[in-house]
């Protein structure tokens, strides 16, 4: 009797000292990957993290897909299961230029009663995969791709692997369950030293940032994900009541549980600001550690929303402005003479490798 109270005592004692090796480490990752100021060393890091993998090993029934022990994947090979969206996931029609922008605006102002005030959110548009993510209770509990916008895959494991997805969420305001979507993206350091691996073990060179995030999220092997260094912005949260009437405050109160959002966003009361914004940021692009392909505007207040309403694939309440394709000044190397099928002799530029529009450029044909 006595021998069974010890044991039960020593089990409990356990599952705490996991459970608060659990929250420590949490706390690290979320220094590290979302607030980009480590309080430790990766060393302590890691020795934190054997205590915690040698504890679950000797206690597996305190075992928890949602361990930061788990974010390193596993070797099995996955296959992805299709899930239904419970919101279906939509795109946003593009535009080009200010004039497109002004007619978005004009568009809007026609649908809503007259004199209704609102701001716009003008945020960065991420060029990477997008997500959608399931949490309840705080926990993560399911991660899907757009699929064709009504089923997706489940990419679940594959994403527990990145390390600025929280697990495990903070405080205590968010819903029972809830949807939070956004992009996976790799970043250039990580993108840079994946196509260094694979030029050293001569396999052919990953054409750009997006294609590198996308194929990395549905590679069948977990642990071969965890090691591509994906990161992943949220901008778009769903449940039945949202916290507040505005999407730029939702998106901070998304922040304080964890997730991360780009501090680089703003609020805009007219076209010129939007502009403004616009054109900071295509300049600014090139600063970024990753790649954004554009700006996103949305109707700040979500009351709108509805109002507004949705055509097949896209919502009126938001437009994708799309930067023109970058140019760069490039070293020619040297040209060779390309011979087509039918005999026309083409000059081909090998150049100086640039980073361009995400991919790295070393040749370009010359035919005009
Ligand atoms: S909002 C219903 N915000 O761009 C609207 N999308 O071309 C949902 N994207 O499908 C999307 N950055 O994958 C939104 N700040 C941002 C974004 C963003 C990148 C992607 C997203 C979307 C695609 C549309």
């Amino acid at each position: 009797m006595q021998c069974n109270f010890k044991e039960t005592m020593d089990k409990k004692t356990i599952e705490n000292q996991i459970n608060e090796l659990r929250d420590f480490l949490n706390r690290c990752n979320y220094d590290y990957y979302v607030k980009n100021s480590p309080k430790i060393s990766d060393y302590e890091f890691d020795i934190k993290l054997k205590e915690l993998e040698k504890l679950e090993k000797e206690n597996p029934e305190f075992f928890d897909s949602n361990s930061p022990t788990q974010r390193v994947g596993s070797d099995e090979n996955q296959e992805f299961k299709q899930v239904k969206h419970k919101y279906s996931m939509l795109s946003l029609a593009n535009t080009y230029s200010e004039g497109e922008i002004r007619d978005f605006d004009a568009r809007i102002r026609k649908l809503l009663p007259e004199g209704e005030e609102f701001e716009y959110a003008c945020e960065l548009k991420f060029d990477g995969t997008s997500i959608s993510l399931t949490y309840e209770n705080g926990l993560l509990i399911r991660a899907l791709t757009r699929g064709d916008g009504q089923k997706g895959d489940d990419v679940t494991n594959n994403v527990r692997t990145i390390k600025s997805v929280p697990l495990k969420l903070y405080g205590e305001g968010f819903p029972k369950e809830f949807e939070i979507r956004g992009e996976i993206l790799m970043p250039h350091s990580s993108f840079e030293k994946l196509n260094q691996e694979r030029t050293e073990i001569g396999e052919p060179l990953l054409a750009n940032c997006r294609n590198a995030a996308a194929g990395a999220l549905k590679t069948q092997n977990s642990a071969v994900a965890a090691k591509r260094g994906l990161d992943c912005y949220l901008y778009y949260l769903l449940m039945d009541n949202l916290p507040t009437d505005s999407h730029f405050e939702n998106m901070k109160i998304a922040r304080s549980w964890g997730f991360k959002v780009s501090e680089n966003t703003v609020k805009a009361k007219n076209i010129d600001e939007i502009i403004a914004f616009i054109n900071y940021w295509d300049k600014e692009r090139y600063n970024l550690p990753y790649d954004i392909d554009g700006i996103v505007i949305k109707v700040d207040k979500i009351s709108l929303r509805d109002t507004l309403g949705y055509t097949a694939k896209t919502p009126r309440w938001a437009i994708a402005y799309k930067f023109k394709a970058e140019e760069a000044a490039v070293k020619l190397l040297s040209i060779d003479y390309q011979v087509g099928r039918t005999g026309i002799i083409t000059p081909v530029a090998n150049l100086e490798p640039a980073h361009l529009g995400g991919t790295i450029v070393k040749r370009a044909t010359l035919h005009n």
